[in-house]
């Protein structure tokens, strides 16, 4: 099967967490004899062509990092110079993003759902899955054990062209931590992790705390 796949994180193909997940992604579907050609919706030039290509294409994949518990606002307005398809194609989807538990994607995966139909695309599925903040700050085998399960995706999307599959299903992980695990976060984020996050902040040149409010109380 041949797949059109859009990146749609408006960061740059450098600095894109979903660009590494494609990597692997596609390494599995290639292994499996599947083709792909892809784009990156942050870059403005391809657009012509990307548009262009989802005309054409029987297979399209869009990958997408949860931005503000939804899709990207650079994604959808690529989307909306796309012209419909008429339920000549397929279309999947890839939904990652920070926080680990498979739940806030949901809302996200509802709406691909719907947007499949506005595109007039055959709805193929969405491969879920969070716990993907770190990839951009590691390399080599660090990052590999993030992105590396994304292969195996790859193979079985490669092999079914579609999400369907019990393993897709329980790739997303945990739906929703137990009570200890959420009170154990919070205790962290409020001590360890928010010294950590002011020394990130100081190193990026941040001059104020990061609860400074100068319009509140
Ligand atoms: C502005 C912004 C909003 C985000 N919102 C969420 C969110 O609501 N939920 C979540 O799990 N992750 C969120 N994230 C984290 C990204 O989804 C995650 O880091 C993803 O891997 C980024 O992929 P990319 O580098 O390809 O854009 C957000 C990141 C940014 C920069």
């Amino acid at each position: 099967m041949h797949v059109m796949i859009i990146n749609g994180s408006p960061r740059v193909k450098k600095y894109s967490n979903t660009d590494k997940i494609l990597n692997k992604f596609t390494e599995g579907l290639a292994e499996q004899g599947g083709t792909y050609e892809q784009y990156e919706v942050s870059d403005r030039k391809q657009w012509d062509d990307i548009r262009e290509a989802f005309r054409k294409a029987d297979n399209i994949l869009i990958a997408i990092p949860l931005y503000v518990e939804n899709i990207p606002g650079l994604l959808l307005e690529f989307l909306e110079t796309v012209t419909p398809r008429e339920g000549d194609c397929d279309i999947a989807y890839i939904l990652q993003g920070g926080f680990a538990e498979g739940a806030q994607l949901r809302c996200g995966e509802k709406y691909l759902v719907m947007l499949s139909k506005h595109l007039g695309c055959r709805y193929k599925g969405t491969l879920v899955k969070g716990d993907n903040f770190s990839i951009r700050f590691f390399e080599g085998d660090m990052q590999d054990r993030v992105t590396g399960p994304y292969k195996r995706m790859g193979e079985l999307f490669a092999q079914r062209g579609d999400f369907d599959d019990k393993e897709c299903k329980k790739f997303t992980g945990p739906e929703i931590f137990p009570v200890h695990i959420r009170i154990l976060l919070g205790v962290m984020f409020k001590t360890v992790g928010r010294i950590m996050f002011n020394k990130l902040a100081k190193s990026w040149g941040c001059e104020k705390p990061l609860n400074y409010k100068p319009y509140g109380t």
